[in-house]
């Protein structure tokens, strides 16, 4: 019996982006990190990674952007592929298609969720029998983001962001995504906050209890007014342009807006689908951003497609 997700030799896998709704940044620690509290909440907006047998490791991307990305062994995805292996004793052979629909070095964990794909994938088409926790132990290897790309839904990441703890949430929020020209390096965006806070003491940071109460109740309105990311003054300091876009959404009647992740994407908390086409359509009308996608959360983690 072939598994779900496979078809002959091949192997699908579908992951979500995310947008962090909370993303509370203490100090810089000794090993160059910060600590976080981190609210995760997958959105549903996916690349596709296909995982085929071959001769050696290779990538191959398709999509928006995707001349962007390294398609050689710096890309995360091929990382996946190479640690699993490792561990499994494995020849890392593999051919790794990606299908990008997620915006490229856009603050929505697009490298991440490829990350978390490749390795879903590799592991079906190995059938390596790794358990979910070394699973998530590889993914806490590949980045921060990482663990959270393979579980979906929505979590508080604890420590750099790859301790998890789900969350529950109690209905479907709606967003719009605006995408800027060109990506920010996550790397620099922290270094921004170090400087911006440089002389000043930085709290421990904590999740919000209004916030994950807005989030387990499903109230838009409650969401929208906790929404937080200690990373967007650095943000917006390396890339003011993003601020016009904040306030085009506003304007445009967005409950709330706020730079998704380390940016640059900017993103809009609507009441509902409608409100979500009205929004996109002016803030394409407004010239302040590049292209716009609406999206649903939660969405599950990374899925056999
Ligand atoms: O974990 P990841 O490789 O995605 O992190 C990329 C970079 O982002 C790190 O090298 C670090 O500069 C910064 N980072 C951080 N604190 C975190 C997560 C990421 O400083 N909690």
């Amino acid at each position: 019996m072939r598994a779900c997700g496979t078809s002959g030799a091949s192997v699908t896998v579908r992951v979500p982006a995310k947008v962090n709704v909370q993303l509370a940044v203490g100090a810089a620690r000794p090993d160059g990190f910060h600590d976080l509290a981190n609210v995760f909440l997958a959105v549903g907006l996916y690349d596709e990674v296909t995982a085929v047998p071959a001769d050696s490791l290779r990538i191959t991307a398709e999509g928006h952007d995707v001349d962007q990305i390294p398609l050689d062994r710096t890309n995360l995805a091929a990382r996946a592929a190479e640690l699993l292996a490792a561990r499994h004793g494995i020849e890392p052979h593999v051919h790794l298609h990606i299908a990008k629909d997620i915006p490229v070095a856009g603050g929505m964990a697009g490298g991440s969720a490829d990350a978390a794909g490749a390795l879903l994938a590799c592991d079906t088409l190995w059938s390596t029998g790794a358990s979910r926790e070394e699973l998530l132990e590889i993914c806490a290897e590949l980045g921060s983001d990482v663990p959270f790309s393979l579980v979906g839904g929505a979590a508080l990441g604890r420590g750099r962001g790859e301790l998890l703890t789900p969350l529950p949430v109690g209905g479907a929020f709606h967003w719009v995504f605006a995408v800027a020209d060109g990506g920010l390096s996550t790397p620099a965006v922290y270094r921004e906050f170090d400087r911006l806070t440089e002389g000043t003491q930085v709290p421990a940071p904590e999740a919000d209890p209004e916030l994950l109460a807005a989030l387990e109740s499903g109230d838009a309105t409650a969401l929208a007014a906790a929404l937080a990311n200690d990373l967007q003054p650095a943000a917006l300091s390396l890339r003011p342009a993003l601020t016009a876009t904040l306030d085009a959404g506003t304007a445009a009647g967005a409950l709330a807006a706020l730079v998704s992740g380390s940016g640059p994407t900017t993103a809009f908390l609507v009441k509902d689908a409608q409100a979500a086409q009205q929004v996109a359509a002016a803030l394409l009308d407004s010239g302040t951003c590049r292209a716009v996608r609406v999206a649903d959360s939660p969405a599950p983690g990374a899925t056999l497609a």
